[in-house]
């Protein structure tokens, strides 16, 4: 089977909760690593045919150290805070010389009209460091910034990466 590496970063939990359902659906067709982003690793293996990155929406885009800290000061895991984020994890990666192809999620608030999102960013920057992208990034929604996710939102997520595993086969 293909393998897949899911990377994910959450600061509520929330992110990963949808990391783990995303990575229950992939499992349909696809062997499959999942890991916080604190514990990936900075450099892919050529055995990774499908990279999915996932994370909070934080200030319309990736998290930065700034919007960690003040994540960690409404509650969140001061631990995950104080580590690296996708954001400089992404950045890492790019480095090496291992180019699978990359679909990425994150999570929002469910308000109409608010732009941005950390899956679009995290996309783009793996697009210009030559990562194939096959689909567009896809928005999972929680209720306010500790969440919770809104219904639906895990068997969503499972499906999405069903279907990516049966895009990859
Ligand atoms: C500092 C900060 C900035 C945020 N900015 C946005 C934003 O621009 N757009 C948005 O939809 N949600 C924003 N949020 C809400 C987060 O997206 C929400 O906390 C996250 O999806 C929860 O995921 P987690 O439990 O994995 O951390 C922000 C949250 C924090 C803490």
């Amino acid at each position: 089977m293909k393998r897949a590496l899911v990377v994910y970063e959450s600061m509520f939990g929330n992110t990963g909760l949808v990391a783990e359902a995303v990575a229950e659906g992939l499992r349909t067709g696809m062997t499959v690593d999942l890991v916080e982003v604190g514990s990936a690793p900075p450099v892919l293996g050529e055995e990774v045919e499908l990279l999915v990155v996932g994370g909070p929406t934080h200030a319309f885009s990736m998290s930065k150290p700034g919007t960690r800290a003040d994540a960690a000061r409404q509650g969140a895991d001061a631990r995950a805070a104080a580590g690296a984020g996708l954001r400089e994890w992404v950045d890492q990666v790019g480095k090496g010389t291992a180019r699978p192809v990359v679909v990425a999620f994150d999570t929002k608030v469910k308000r109409p009209r608010l732009p941005g999102s950390a899956a679009r960013a995290a996309l783009t920057r793996l697009r210009r460091a030559g990562f194939r992208t096959v689909k567009p990034a896809e928005n999972f929604y929680v209720g306010g910034t500790k969440g919770p996710l809104v219904d639906g939102e895990l068997d969503r997520a499972r499906n999405w990466g069903a279907t990516c595993a049966a895009e990859m086969a």
